[in-house]
C-alpha cells in the first residue's frame, strides 16, 4: 500500500511558513494543517472567556470546552464559529505563544494534529512538527530568514490591514515571540536533525514553493 506523504515545515515567526505551506498544498493537492491556528484558537477562547492566560489550571479546564475544525478552504472554526480573522489579532498571537508553553495544551493539540495528519497527503506548519508531531515525516523543512527580512514582511502584511508599526517595534515583537517559542520547556522551537534548512531571505515565495515541490516529487 502506498504511504501518505507528510511534509513538516517548522521555523520562527514570520518566516512565511503558512503562505508557503498553503501554496504547496494547493499545487500538490495536499491537506494543509495550520497548527499555529490551533494554538491561536486556545488563546482566543481564553481571551474571550476572560480566562487568565497565565493561570495554567484555568487554561487546562478551558480546553475541555474547545473544539477546533480546519476546513479545506483554510477557514478555522472554534466550537462551530468561524474565527479565521479574529485569531490573527496581535493580542491573540502573543496569547498563543503564552498558552503553547503548557504541556496539557500541547498534548491536546498534538493528538488532534496527528489524527488530522492521517487523512491523506498532508503539509503541516508550526514549531514542533518535525521534532514532535511527526518525527517520521516524509520531508522536514526548517524555513528561516533574517530577523530584518521577517520584520519587513510582517510590516507589509500589516500595512495592508492599515496598521503602521516601525521596523524597530516589529523586530522587537518578533524577537520576543521567537524567544518565548524557543526557550519554553516543552517542545521548544528546534530545527530537527534531519530537516532541510531553507533560508528564504533572498528567495521569492515561488522559489521556496518550487524547492519544496521538487523535494516532494
Ligand atoms: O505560527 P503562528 O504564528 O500562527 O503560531 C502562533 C503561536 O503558537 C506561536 O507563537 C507558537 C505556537 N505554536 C507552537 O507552539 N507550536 C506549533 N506547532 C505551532 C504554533
Amino acid at each position: 500500500m502506498k504511504k501518505n506523504i507528510s511534509v513538516a515545515i517548522d521555523g520562527p515567526s514570520a518566516a512565511g511558513k503558512s503562505t508557503i505551506a498553503k501554496m504547496v498544498a494547493k499545487k500538490e493537492n495536499f491537506i494543509y494543517i495550520d497548527t499555529g491556528a490551533m494554538y491561536r484558537c486556545v488563546a482566543y477562547y481564553c481571551l474571550t472567556q476572560k480566562i487568565d492566560l497565565n493561570d495554567e489550571k484555568a487554561v487546562e479546564q478551558a480546553i475541555e470546552h474547545i473544539q477546533i475544525r480546519l476546513t479545506p478552504d483554510n477557514k478555522v472554526y472554534l466550537n462551530d464559529e468561524d474565527v479565521s480573522n479574529q485569531i490573527r489579532q496581535d493580542q491573540v498571537s502573543l496569547g498563543a505563544s503564552c498558552v503553547s508553553k503548557y504541556q496539557v495544551v500541547r498534548s491536546f493539540l498534538v493528538d488532534e494534529q496527528r489524527k488530522m495528519a492521517k487523512a491523506g497527503n498532508v503539509i503541516l506548519d508550526g514549531r514542533d512538527i518535525g521534532t514532535v508531531v511527526l518525527p517520521d515525516a516524509s520531508i522536514k523543512i526548517y524555513l528561516d530568514a533574517t530577523i530584518e527580512c521577517r520584520a519587513r514582511r510582517r510590516m507589509l502584511e500589516r500595512k495592508e490591514k492599515g496598521i503602521d508599526l516601525s521596523l524597530e517595534e516589529t523586530i522587537k515583537e518578533i524577537e520576543l515571540r521567537d524567544w518565548k517559542d524557543s526557550t519554553r520547556k516543552h517542545s521548544p522551537l528546534r530545527c530537527a536533525e534531519d530537516a532541510i534548512v531553507i533560508d528564504s531571505t533572498d528567495l521569492s515565495i515561488d522559489e521556496v514553493v518550487s524547492r519544496i515541490i521538487n523535494l516532494v516529487n
